[in-house]
């Protein structure tokens, strides 16, 4: 008996010791890693500042990617993987980190210099029917390295009895579009309206918000509002453009119609550029049958935030949002919301069944990274599920991201949407459920 555990306890030993000898090269060990998590922005023309596309790119700044990675910085991915995961997760496991600490402290070595990193495939065009919807006066980003937040309206003209199959936005200046958010607005023949009249676009930072209505002329002539249908294309640096699952999404389109943006951000610049990022609309004349809708919980939604969303200078402050699902649902996406001093984010629902369905958790809050995360597979909340978010702000001093200085009360100031105000949200995308979607593949 002995014998056999001390050669048990001998083969444990060489597994451990073989491990840590093995000093981990470019090509077998870090190659895949940067493969799958940097390249899709750190590429030729991607979001990144710079390409990670080859050994000699990525050792020229192996220090600064292993601190980093060390420090969480990047990739971006906010959600805390452990709470839940989701499609295209960034985040780099603790043995992939320590892998890049080790190579980097062991002089880089190249390991087998035949093999290549390959770039994300670029897409092949489908064979789809689509059109280019682009701006009719690109924008103006000034060049005084601020962060710029536009109000857009592209309009779009179709011929009848076609619907929208899905909405793929391309953006221009890829290194400074940081996100953009699209709504769909449907204008009714029966009424007046001038939703092609110029202006195209509000530069936020010099309008307030609550005009931005008006000065885009989006309502009708008798200032009642038309029909719009929220978060129809949402982008970030790195997001992939994806369709729904098969059978899932669509939009009706009027006639008379435009993709209302709220808003496009644009990161600082040292100089003027202009911006002609546009938009791919892929026409179907097939009506949606299952058309996505959105529950949108918090400021300016379905249920209140508690308390009122005010933060005190030099406060720390919590608020919850609660919400109960009012029929059988099949998440799509789940969204949440904050501005600059939003420091935590969590959301977890409870069935009527008592069980616990973990929806996102966010320990560092980042403003820049806001994804729309997907679940695996089609998530169900039945009728009757409670949804709780709870959110901590940290309007000190210490918070770098505090947009004043010293610290003021911050607020939601009713909805006004402005960055340096507040907002806590939670929007969720989904369909009313059926049988056998927790088997539907949501990627
Ligand atoms: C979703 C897009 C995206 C992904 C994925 C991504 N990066 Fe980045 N990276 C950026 C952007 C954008 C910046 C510019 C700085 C910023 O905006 O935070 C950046 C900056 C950096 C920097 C410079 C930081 C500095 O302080 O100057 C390094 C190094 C870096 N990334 C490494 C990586 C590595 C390594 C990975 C993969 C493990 C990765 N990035 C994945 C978008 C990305």
């Amino acid at each position: 008996m002995l014998h056999r555990i001390i050669f048990f306890l001998i083969c444990i030993f060489c597994v451990v010791t073989c491990q840590q000898k093995k000093t981990p090269n470019f090509s077998e060990d870090i190659a895949p890693i940067i493969q799958q998590k940097c390249l899709k922005c750190h590429q030729q023309n991607g979001g990144g500042p710079f390409a990670l596309s080859n050994y000699e790119e990525i050792a020229s700044k192996g220090q600064l990617i292993a601190h980093v990675v060390q420090h969480k910085i990047m990739p971006p991915w906010p959600a805390d993987p452990e709470y839940t995961h989701f499609i295209g997760e960034l985040a780099l496991t603790n043995q992939e980190i320590e892998t890049i600490q080790e190579w980097v402290k062991q002089g880089m070595p190249h390991g087998d210099s035949s093999i290549q990193l390959v770039l994300p495939n670029q897409k092949k065009e489908e064979n789809s029917n689509y059109i280019l919807v682009k701006a009719p006066k690109p924008f103006f980003i000034k060049g005084d390295n601020k962060d710029h937040f536009f109000v857009a309206k592209y309009p779009i003209q179709v011929p009848a009895n076609t619907y929208i199959e899905a909405i793929e936005f391309v953006p221009h200046q890829v290194k400074l579009v940081h996100h953009m958010n699209a709504h769909l607005i449907n204008y009714a023949e029966s009424k007046t309206s001038n939703p092609f009249k110029a202006p195209f676009w509000v530069d936020q930072n010099q309008q307030e918000s609550q005009r931005i209505h008006q000065a885009l002329n989006l309502c009708y002539e008798d200032g009642s509002y038309p029909v719009l249908t929220p978060s129809v294309c949402n982008y970030l640096p790195g997001s992939q453009f994806s369709k729904y699952p098969n059978g899932i999404g669509g939009f009706s389109l009027a006639k008379k119609a435009v993709l209302y943006i709220n808003d496009i951000h644009f990161g600082p610049s040292p100089i003027d550029v202009t911006d002609s990022s546009y938009f791919k609309i892929y026409l179907t004349n097939k009506a949606p049958v299952r058309p996505v809708s959105e529950f949108q919980i918090g400021t300016l939604g379905l249920s209140p935030v508690v308390p009122n969303l005010s933060v005190p200078p030099n406060c720390i402050k919590t608020f919850n949002i609660e919400f109960t699902v009012p029929e059988d649902i099949s998440i799509l996406s789940i969204v949440p919301h904050m501005h600059l001093i939003g420091k935590k984010f969590k959301s977890y629902a409870i069935k009527p069944s008592g069980d616990t369905v973990r929806l996102v958790a966010i320990h560092d809050w980042d403003f820049r990274w806001q994804y729309f995360y997907r679940p695996p597979h089609l998530l169900k909340l039945p009728r009757g599920s409670k949804i709780y978010v709870e959110a901590m702000y940290d309007n000190t001093a210490q918070n770098p991201n505090n947009p004043f200085s010293p610290p003021q009360t911050i607020s939601d100031r009713n909805g006004s949407m402005k960055t340096t105000d507040e907002m806590l949200q939670l929007i969720l995308t989904y369909v009313p459920y059926k049988l056998g979607d927790e088997d539907i593949s949501n990627e």
